[in-house]
This record gives structure tokens, C-alpha cells and sequence, in this order.
């Protein structure tokens, strides 16, 4: 029962497709009201209607979590339906270009950044204000085992490892306010997001040439280790980071 999320209060941003979807999926299974954000709504309307049939509430909150405002806003829109926020997961990231470290330029820099890690740590920050004012809450940051050990994607990778620091940062300073905050490194998992990798022969076979499973993993799999870190189970672990990547980082 440890495991259960009876009565929480989730929010789940990037909650539409992929790693998201599956996760806000879980959260509803395991028992929470779970809140999904992302920025089209007709999306969101699907998944919407996924957690529904778990018989807990749902609310869909179309947010560019890269805007301070908008973050604002969509906390305010769940606490308002929900009065808490129990569970955060920060699941919204953006990677627009293959570039390697000597192409990149500034504004793939500012639009991997002003998501991945901006977004993540500000909408961190308004929630953890709600979680300090009642019962404190579980916050988990989805990283990436690029940001354990670089990949062809370099800004990206950066923007991962700063999120692992988030993370351990979040957990030093707000253990007090009785919030845990954890994270998931998935590995290469089948997702629109990551097509560009999976899809190339090339790049695919490098990466599982190293995976000791042999495989691609699916967004289902990344959602039991979320559970888990926003559970009572999870009660005495904090600022930690959990690969789930079929072996790729052992
Ligand atoms: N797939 C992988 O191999 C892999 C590996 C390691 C880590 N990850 C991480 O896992 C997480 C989810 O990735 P995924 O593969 O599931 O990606 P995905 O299938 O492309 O889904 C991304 C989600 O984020 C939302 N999103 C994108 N930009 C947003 C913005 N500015 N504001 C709010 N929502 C936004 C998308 O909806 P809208 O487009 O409607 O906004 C969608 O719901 C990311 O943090 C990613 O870095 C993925």
C-alpha cells in the first residue's frame, strides 16, 4: 500500500505524448488526480480522456512551460481545481537540432535551455511554494543518461546534467519543507522525440551495440521508477538519480 497514490495531487508537464502520457497514465493507476500540461490542447484532451477511465479527476492545462508566466498561471489553474499539488514531474523538454558542439548556435542554445532547465527549475520553484505551505510532495525531474555521460546531442546532454544538479540542488534545500526531489535518466526510449535517433541505423545501432538489454525501451517503462519516487515508499530518498536505460550506463 506504501506504493499507493490514493487522494495525491499530481502535475505532469509534457503530459500529452510519449514518456509523459505514460507517466500521468501511472499516476492515475496508482490513484492521484493527476493535471497534464503541455501546449496543444487536442492533445491533451486525449490523454485527458485515458485518465478519466481510471475514475480519478483530471485536468488538462494547455502551458509553454518555457514561459514564466504561463507557469504561473497553470499552477494557479491546479490548485485552484485541486487545492494541492502533491506530485510534480517535470517532463517538458526540447532538443530542435542535430548540430554537433562546434555548429550549434545561440538559439537552439536558448530554446533547449529556457525549457529543459529554466522551465524545469521555475516551475519547480512555484510548486515547491504550494508544497511548503501544506504537507511537502514529491518532485520528479526527468533527466536523461546524456546527462550522465554526453551523447551526439551536446546542448541537450548539457541541459540533462544541469537538471541532475537541479535535482541534488532542490533536495539540499527544500528536504526541510518535508519535498523530496528525484530523477529519472531514461536511455534511448520510442518516442516522437527521439525518432531521429532510433530511426538512423547508424546512431540506433551505436547505442545498442553498448546497451547490455539490446534494445530501445518504451515510454511504459519509464513510469513504475515515477511512481515509486512520488510514493510513501520513496519516504527517505531524496536527491537522487535513477538510470532506466536497459544497462546502457552500467
Ligand atoms: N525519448 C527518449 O529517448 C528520451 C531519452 C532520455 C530522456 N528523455 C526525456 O523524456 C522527456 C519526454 O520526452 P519524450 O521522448 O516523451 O518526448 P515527446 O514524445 O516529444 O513528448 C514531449 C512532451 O512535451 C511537451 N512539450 C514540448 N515542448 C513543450 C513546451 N514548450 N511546453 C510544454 N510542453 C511541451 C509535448 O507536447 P506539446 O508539443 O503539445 O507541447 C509533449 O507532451 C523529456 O524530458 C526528454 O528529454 C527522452
Amino acid at each position: 500500500m506504501k506504493f499507493s497514490l490514493d487522494g495525491k495531487k499530481a502535475l505532469v508537464t509534457g503530459g500529452s505524448r510519449g514518456i509523459g502520457r505514460s507517466i500521468a497514465i501511472a499516476l492515475a493507476e496508482a490513484g492521484a488526480d493527476v493535471a497534464v500540461a503541455s501546449r496543444k490542447p487536442a492533445d491533451l484532451e486525449k490523454v485527458a480522456e485515458e485518465i478519466v477511465k481510471r475514475g480519478v479527476k483530471v485536468l488538462a492545462v494547455p502551458t509553454h512551460v518555457g514561459r514564466l508566466d504561463q507557469i504561473q498561471s497553470m499552477v494557479e489553474k491546479v490548485v485552484d481545481a485541486f487545492e494541492s499539488i502533491d506530485i510534480l514531474v517535470n517532463n517538458a523538454a526540447t532538443n530542435p537540432t542535430m548540430a554537433s558542439a562546434i555548429d550549434v548556435d545561440e538559439r537552439a542554445w536558448d530554446s533547449i535551455m529556457n525549457l529543459n532547465l529554466k522551465g524545469l527549475f521555475f516551475t519547480s520553484q512555484a510548486v515547491a511554494r504550494i508544497m511548503r505551505e501544506r504537507a511537502g510532495g514529491s518532485i520528479i525531474n526527468v533527466a536523461s543518461i546524456a546527462g550522465i555521460s554526453p551523447d551526439v546531442l551536446p546542448v541537450y546532454s548539457i541541459s540533462k546534467a544541469a537538471v541532475i544538479h537541479a535535482t541534488k540542488v532542490m533536495a539540499g534545500q527544500w528536504a526541510s519543507f518535508n519535498i523530496r526531489a528525484n530523477c529519472i535518466a531514461p536511455g534511448l526510449i520510442k518516442t516522437d522525440f527521439s525518432r531521429a535517433l532510433w530511426d538512423n541505423p547508424e546512431i540506433r545501432d551505436a547505442a545498442l551495440s553498448i546497451t547490455p538489454m539490446g534494445r530501445v525501451g518504451m515510454p511504459d517503462e519509464m513510469a513504475g521508477a515515477v511512481v515509486y519516487f512520488a510514493s510513501d515508499a520513496a519516504s527517505y530518498v531524496t536527491g537522487q538519480v535513477l538510470a532506466l536505460d536497459g544497462g546502457k550506463t552500467i
